[in-house]
C-alpha cells in the first residue's frame, strides 16, 4: 500500500482543488484499494505540528470547480524553517517526525516559488517529496506556465475590460495596479488581453516623460481617455537603482505607498486628466479555475500519481513545450521566472502600439 502525503502552500489560488482531485483520481485508478490519502492542514505548518488526517474517496467528489483549497494553506516563510526560533522547534525535525508517524511514503507539495524551495530542503533531508507548480504570478522556474495563472489573466481582463466604461464616459485616464509580485506575467498578458494602452512591469523600469508623453500622444489624436496596466512590483528607472528599502523610503517621502498611487497623482499633476486608480486585489485569485486551469491542474495531478507510481521524487511537475515532465526540485529550488527581454510578447505588445514606458 502506497501513502500519499498531500498539502498546499502560500496563497492560494484556482486549481489548487482540481490538481488536488486531478492526483487522488488518478492514483485510485493506478492503486485501487492499494493507496491512502493523508491531507496536511495549512501547508508545511500541519506538517510541523502534525496536523493531518486520512482522507476518503468521496473527498476528491465535486471539488474540481472549487476556487482556494480543501487543505487550507499558510505562508510560512522559508527562513523559518532553517532556524530554531523562540519557540525552540526544530521545525525541520518536526516535520520530518510528522511525515514518519503519518507513514508517508511520499508527500506532493502544491505551491509556488517559496513551497518550492521547502520542498527541496525535505526531499535533501531525505523525504520523498513532488512539487506542483501552484501560482498566479507565472514565476516558477522551469515551466511555462503555472495552474491559477490563466484564470487570474481571465479575471484581470475582465476588470480591465469593465474599467474601459467609466475610462471613456468619464474621459478619465484608469491605473489598475495588478498582481504578480516580483513578475509581469500577469499584468502583460491581461494588459494585451483587455487591450491597455499602457502596460508597466517590474522587468523593465519605466521611465515617467514617456508614460506621459504616452497618454498625451493618445490625447492628440483625439482618444480622451487612457488605460494603464500597472504590475504590483512595478518601479520606476530612479527607483531601479534603489535597494527594496531605499524605494519604500522614497516612496513614503513623497507621500505614497505603492508605484500605482504615484503614477495616478503624477499624471494627474502633469496633464490635469482626471485619473483613478482601481486595485482588484484578491479578487484575482479568488474563484472557480477557468477550463484552461483545470485541465492544466488534472494533467498536472495526473503525472505527479504517474511519478508516484514509478517512485520518482525530488522533482517537481512543469509544462515545458506543451509536454507535461518534471524538473528536479534542487535545480528550480530559490529561483524565480521574470519576463525576459526578449519575449515575444513584449514585442507583441510594441506592435500594437502599447507603451511599455
Ligand atoms: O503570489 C501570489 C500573490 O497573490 C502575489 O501576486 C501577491 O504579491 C501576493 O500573493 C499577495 O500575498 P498575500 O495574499 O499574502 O497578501
Amino acid at each position: 500500500t502506497k501513502r500519499v502525503g498531500i498539502l498546499t502552500s502560500g496563497g492560494d489560488c484556482p486549481g489548487l482543488n482540481a490538481t488536488i482531485r486531478g492526483a487522488a483520481k488518478a492514483l485510485y485508478e493506478r492503486f485501487g484499494a492499494d493507496v491512502e490519502i493523508v491531507g496536511v492542514r495549512d501547508g508545511y505548518s500541519g506538517l510541523i505540528t502534525g496536523d493531518w488526517h486520512e482522507m476518503k474517496q468521496s473527498d476528491f467528489s465535486g471539488i474540481l470547480t472549487q476556487g482556494g483549497t480543501i487543505l487550507g494553506t499558510k505562508r510560512t516563510p522559508f527562513k523559518m524553517m532553517q532556524v530554531i526560533e523562540d519557540d525552540q522547534v526544530d521545525k525541520v525535525a518536526e516535520m520530518k517526525k510528522t511525515y514518519k508517524k503519518a507513514k508517508l511514503d511520499c508527500l506532493l507539495c502544491l505551491g509556488g516559488n517559496g513551497t518550492h524551495k521547502t520542498a527541496n530542503l525535505l526531499a535533501e533531508e531525505g523525504l520523498n517529496i513532488i512539487g506542483l507548480p501552484k501560482t498566479i504570478d507565472n514565476d516558477i522556474w522551469g515551466t511555462d506556465v503555472t495552474f491559477g495563472f490563466h484564470t487570474a489573466v481571465d479575471i484581470a481582463t475582465e476588470v480591465i475590460d469593465r474599467i474601459h466604461t467609466t475610462a471613456s464616459s468619464h474621459r478619465r485616464v484608469m491605473v489598475i495596479e495588478l498582481m504578480g509580485n516580483k513578475a509581469g506575467w500577469l499584468t502583460l498578458y491581461s494588459g494585451i488581453a483587455g487591450g491597455a494602452d499602457i502596460i508597466l512591469i517590474p522587468e523593465l523600469p519605466y521611465d515617467m516623460d514617456k508614460v506621459i508623453k504616452a497618454i498625451e500622444k493618445r490625447n492628440a489624436n483625439g482618444r480622451t481617455f487612457s488605460i494603464l496596466a500597472v504590475a504590483e512590483g512595478a518601479y520606476d528607472v530612479a527607483e531601479a537603482k534603489m535597494k527594496k528599502k531605499e524605494r519604500a523610503a522614497a516612496r513614503a517621502a513623497a507621500g505614497v505607498k505603492t508605484a500605482t498611487n504615484r503614477i495616478a497623482a503624477d499624471i494627474e499633476r502633469i496633464t490635469g486628466f482626471e485619473t483613478r486608480v482601481c486595485v482588484p486585489g484578491h479578487m484575482q485569485r479568488g474563484g472557480t479555475p477557468s477550463a484552461y486551469d483545470r485541465v492544466l491542474a488534472t494533467q498536472f495531478g495526473a503525472y505527479a500519481a504517474k511519478l508516484v507510481a514509478e517512485d520518482r521524487y525530488g522533482v517537481a511537475v512543469a509544462m515545458v513545450n506543451s509536454v507535461v515532465t518534471d524538473n528536479p526540485l534542487a535545480e528550480i529550488a530559490g529561483k524565480s521566472k521574470l519576463v525576459p527581454a526578449d519575449c515575444p510578447m513584449l514585442d507583441l505588445a510594441r506592435s500594437m502600439g502599447v507603451s511599455l514606458g
